[in-house]
């Protein structure tokens, strides 16, 4: 009988389950009621009491070995289980990601940066917060001078001599100062100016200002320029016109229409029945502003322009109200998503 134990044990020991059913069924063999283990204890009844030590010690080893061989193989088994049902699925789509878009200005102001890059202009940037002499004075409008009424403008009250600068110009001026020509360069940028909020103006807006210097630059040269943008960015069949205008930096100056790119040229709202409608001022850079910022005027000639981002936006998307630029109301943005 010790033996038929010894075999048991030896059994128990290289069984391995293939699954949950096989577990109880070799449970059922050894521990069950008609169980193995039941049979082997009834006999323990009629073993001879001498013998009764060895016997017993060998069954309950033998119990132990069956009750821990169960309880090894079903943690295993629940275990693979679990796992498996964590598995992840790699064939799965991702769950997509709401993509935000880009705001229109920076949409339009890319767009006006690549055609002007491809002209060769760089881009040069400047501080918000100016003084006097980068966005007046070097610009041929001293102290007292009339036009600078024309803008009008945030100062800062701590120091008078400084101011939230009210075109990208001054950054042109700081650009002439610290390069030599010729010059080739366009700055993007925000601008103040203490002006009433309504649907067609802001406090804040954003400028793009063109600057191009070098010998012989003539009106010529900035009406072809100014020609070849309006195409790329309204459309081959946009004309331009220009108008004698004034600006104390620029020396002729012209204010520049397009053909309205929504009636195209027939007469809508929007050009208010003309057929054309204005982007931008322009005008040949005035000797003296070559002079203030360290360029030789006898040498070098060059031509200005300097156009709203927002009022381009507007024209191009139709956008009737400029506030709505600022409100960031998601509704408005997402419409430019695909732009
Ligand atoms: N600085 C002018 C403005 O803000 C625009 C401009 C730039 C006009 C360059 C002429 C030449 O209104």
């Amino acid at each position: 009988m010790l033996k038929q134990i010894e075999k048991h044990i030896l059994k128990i020991e290289k069984y391995k389950a293939d699954s949950i059913e096989s577990i109880e069924h070799f449970r059922i063999e050894y521990l069950g009621k008609k169980g193995v283990l039941n049979d082997l204890f009834l006999a323990f009844k009629n073993i001879p009491s001498e013998e009764k030590k060895e016997f017993g010690q060998a069954l309950n080893k033998l119990k132990i070995k069956a009750q821990e061989k169960v309880e090894i193989l079903q943690k295993h088994f629940t275990e693979k289980k679990s796992l498996k049902n964590r598995e992840i699925d790699l064939t799965m789509s991702a769950e997509p990601l709401p993509l935000g878009s880009r705001h229109p200005l920076s949409i339009v102001k890319n767009d006006i940066i690549e055609i002007f890059s491809r002209l060769g202009f760089t881009i040069s940037e400047g501080p918000e917060i100016e003084d006097d002499w980068h966005n007046f004075s070097a610009l041929n409008l001293p102290e007292e001078h009339p036009a600078r009424d024309m803008q009008d403008t945030f100062f800062i009250q701590r120091n008078p001599d400084t101011l939230l600068r009210t075109h990208t110009s001054s950054v042109q001026v700081r650009f002439m100062e610290n390069n030599k020509a010729p010059i080739r360069t366009i700055s993007p940028g925000r601008v103040f100016r203490n002006e009433a909020i309504s649907a067609r103006a802001h406090c804040i807006f954003h400028q793009i200002e063109g600057l191009y210097i070098d010998e012989n630059v003539s009106f010529a040269d900035l009406k072809q320029t100014l020609l070849h943008f309006a195409q790329e960015f309204f459309g081959e069949e946009t004309k331009i016109r220009l108008r004698p205008s004034y600006f104390p930096f620029t020396e002729p100056s012209a204010e520049v229409d397009i053909s309205c790119n929504i009636c195209k040229g027939k007469g809508c709202n929007i050009c208010k029945y003309s057929g054309w409608v204005e982007i931008l001022g322009c005008g040949m850079v005035d000797p003296n502003v070559l002079d203030n910022c360290g360029i030789d005027s006898k040498k070098y000639s060059g031509f200005a322009f300097g156009m709203g981002i927002e009022r381009i936006t507007m024209l191009k998307y139709q956008v009737k109200d400029l506030r709505l630029f600022f409100e960031n109301d998601i509704r408005f943005l997402e419409q430019f998503k695909h732009a």
